[in-house]
């Protein structure tokens, strides 16, 4: 019997979008004005049909009622070139199909949506160009929805809390996602996918957590402006791509570079950003030596300064950070932040003398603002901040934004909302205008911009090793490959070595730390002990932090699970050789590394490797150096400890 209902809810139109490689599908359904898409591996689901749309303050929501104008295809294929990081070449290639939706009634509002399918993953966003009566909106939400079987396991951290992103990872099943988590949200799907749920470019919008919603599908929850809602617009505006990485195993997922292919190259000059390995004066000051606030134990002073430029050259390190320079730190530099002056120094630190000294003896100063988020004193300070550094020729600066909110426009804001995410771009831009390069700590999480603004050459975002002394447990870092640095690279303040210090003691092996500065890529990374434990106590293990460089050309993921272990090898952007590093959780491990990536040539090896009786607690300096000559045919059995790991360098032998 003929049925009137069915030519109402027929499917008006029904597209698959596929992967280069023909193994992803993206679907695509314009069903009764609804907007809807789902992916697929080959027969298997991976995300279920999810609906799409905005609720606009003051209008229609957008997204229902549609129809479409016109479809456009378009294929492509690029590699690019990142002039630093993880890997030099990254592929850009995908299918691409834009959908120009235009609502059946008035005011017949458009609007495009734009999928990228790629062999790795699928990303899409909305362009909403400007229109009659509609060129100025205000975003209540955003209605995208990642709608994966319930039973779906995810590795997450809470949004909304005092310490932004700095949480331990945990397991839970989407089913229990009641409350918002932030991304990369790192999932795997009961039919045995690795996915990642993220975003790119993120400009002049709130940043996306995620949550189940009132129909249990797990869905964008946008950071709200205080004034609750999500974003005030000028049209055009394009919201950031939202992501979906695929992998068939978590170590595969490590090396997807996505959130670069999906953003712009940059628009200027940036062949005057160099990535920097640097010492500073820092740990001392968590160990209670020193202080950030002036007195007698004052860390920045101009001796220890001079001190520690000095002790740059004899390690053969090129940065040198100091904190604690400027006036704003006495009391309680958490409460008192609003006081911080970015271009005075205290009376016992003299900045243009240090910059000197470090300028004659090669040696880069990074700069310090720490803000505690007071970001309205920070931004009136602004340009004389960056033009002061500048002018003393200090080409970096550590940024930080400590608190549990910031204070923009007199309001408290979450960090991670419009707002801060338009100061931190403003940062961003400000300091490439001066040609210098930022690492932002409590900053927002990375989308990849740094493709467009190479001048951001790391941040913190996740918990570093500021936490150990009782909140870092080992398994951490075996999570951060998985989840955190999927959006970028992580300045994690490797490098600690005294180990067992009665006020911070660090619950990881000493060959483990020298294998952070491996497992865990960073533009500008920090040996962050203080000198003399390097020089006195452990020189030849300080060797791998010497050797080990900044910028790699490739990355090879070769094994590891997720908060289990991690092994990846990288190979030198600057010259043939290798670096091997691996970590493990409390479990010893034994792995097999098979070297057949190498090319013909002979290796020596150096292999700073945990000795058997090794333990993160009970036996932390436990460590094996050994040095011997390997090939392409070699492989290496290596042994990582309780709470351990190792680091291998290959010196390509000419
Ligand atoms: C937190 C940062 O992560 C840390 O590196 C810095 O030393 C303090 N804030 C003080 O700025």
């Amino acid at each position: 019997m003929f049925k009137w209902a069915n030519l109402f809810s027929r499917n008006e139109i029904e597209r698959d979008i596929f992967s280069p490689n023909g193994r992803i599908r993206c679907h695509f359904s314009l069903n009764n004005g609804n907007i809807s898409y789902s992916v697929y591996r080959g027969d298997q689901t991976l995300i279920r049909p999810s609906r799409l749309g905005f609720l606009i303050c003051g209008e229609d929501p957008l997204g229902q009622n549609l129809k479409l104008i016109r479809e456009q295809k378009h294929r492509h294929e690029e590699t690019i070139e990142l002039p630093w990081g993880e890997d030099r070449f990254i592929s850009n290639n995908y299918n691409e199909t834009a959908f120009y939706l235009t609502e059946k009634k008035q005011p017949s509002r458009i609007f495009t949506l734009r999928f990228r399918v790629f062999d790795s993953g699928v990303a899409f966003r909305y362009e909403i160009p400007p229109q009659p009566k509609f060129s100025q909106i205000t975003i209540q939400d955003e209605i995208t929805e990642f709608n994966v079987d319930l039973n779906t396991v995810a590795w997450q951290i809470p949004a909304y809390q005092p310490d932004r992103y700095e949480y331990n990872y945990e397991k839970t099943p989407v089913y229990d996602l009641e409350k918002s988590v932030h991304t990369p949200l790192t999932l795997r799907t009961p039919n045995g996918f690795y996915l990642s749920i993220h975003e790119a470019a993120l400009y002049n919008y709130g940043s996306m957590t995620v949550k189940l919603n009132e129909r249990r599908a797990l869905s964008t929850d946008i950071t709200p402006l205080s004034d609750h809602t999500k974003a005030h617009v000028l049209l055009p505006f394009q919201t950031p791509w939202r992501l979906i990485m695929i992998a068939n195993s978590a170590i595969e997922l490590t090396t997807n570079r996505l959130i670069y292919a999906l953003n712009d190259p940059p628009a200027e000059d940036f062949s005057w950003v160099k990535p920097l390995k640097f010492i500073g004066i820092w740990w001392a000051m968590y160990v209670g030596e020193w202080t950030w606030a002036p007195g007698e134990r004052h860390g920045a002073t101009t001796g220890h300064a001079h001190e520690y430029i000095d002790a740059a050259i004899r390690l053969g390190v090129s940065g040198l950070l100091i904190e604690g320079w400027n006036e704003g730190w006495e009391g309680n530099w958490l409460e008192n932040g609003i006081h911080n002056k970015f271009t005075v120094a205290t009376s016992d630190f003299d900045l243009p003398a240090v910059a000197r000294y470090a300028e004659q003896n090669g040696i880069e100063l990074v700069g310090h603002h720490e803000t505690v988020g007071f970001v309205d004193n920070y931004e009136e300070q602004l340009e004389d901040a960056y033009n002061y550094y500048a002018a003393n020729h200090v080409h970096y600066i550590k940024t930080g934004y400590a608190g549990s909110m910031m204070l923009i426009h007199g309001r408290r804001e979450y960090h991670h909302s419009q707002v801060g995410v338009n100061h931190y771009q403003k940062t961003v831009e400000l300091a490439a205008k001066k040609h210098i390069c930022l690492d932002i700590h409590e900053p927002i999480k990375g989308t990849g911009i740094e493709r467009t603004w190479p001048n951001l050459l790391s941040r913190e975002g996740a918990r570093g090793q500021e936490y150990e002394g009782g909140a870092l447990s080992p398994s951490h870092a075996c999570y951060l490959p998985y989840t955190r640095l999927l959006s970028g690279g992580m300045d994690y303040t490797s490098g600690i070595l005294d180990l067992t210090n009665s006020v911070k003691r660090i619950s990881t092996t000493l060959a483990r730390q020298l294998a952070y500065f491996v497992t865990i890529y960073s533009g500008m990374q920090m040996a962050a002990d203080r000198p003399f434990i390097y020089e006195e106590r452990f020189p030849k293990e300080f060797n791998f932090i010497h050797d080990v460089p900044v910028n790699f050309a490739k990355t090879l993921p070769l094994a590891g699970e997720i908060g289990e272990y991690y092994v990846v090898a990288r190979q030198d952007r600057d010259s043939a050789d290798w670096f091997i590093a691996g970590v493990t959780d409390e479990s010893s491990r034994h792995v097999h590394i098979n070297l057949d990536f190498l090319d013909n040539g002979v290796y020596a090896a150096d292999l700073y490797c945990d000795s058997d009786d090794a333990h993160y607690r009970e036996n932390p300096f436990g460590t094996d150096i050994s040095h011997r000559k390997v090939g392409r045919s070699d492989s290496l059995d290596i042994y990582m400890a309780p709470g351990g790991g190792f680091a291998i360098r290959l010196q390509r032998l000419t």
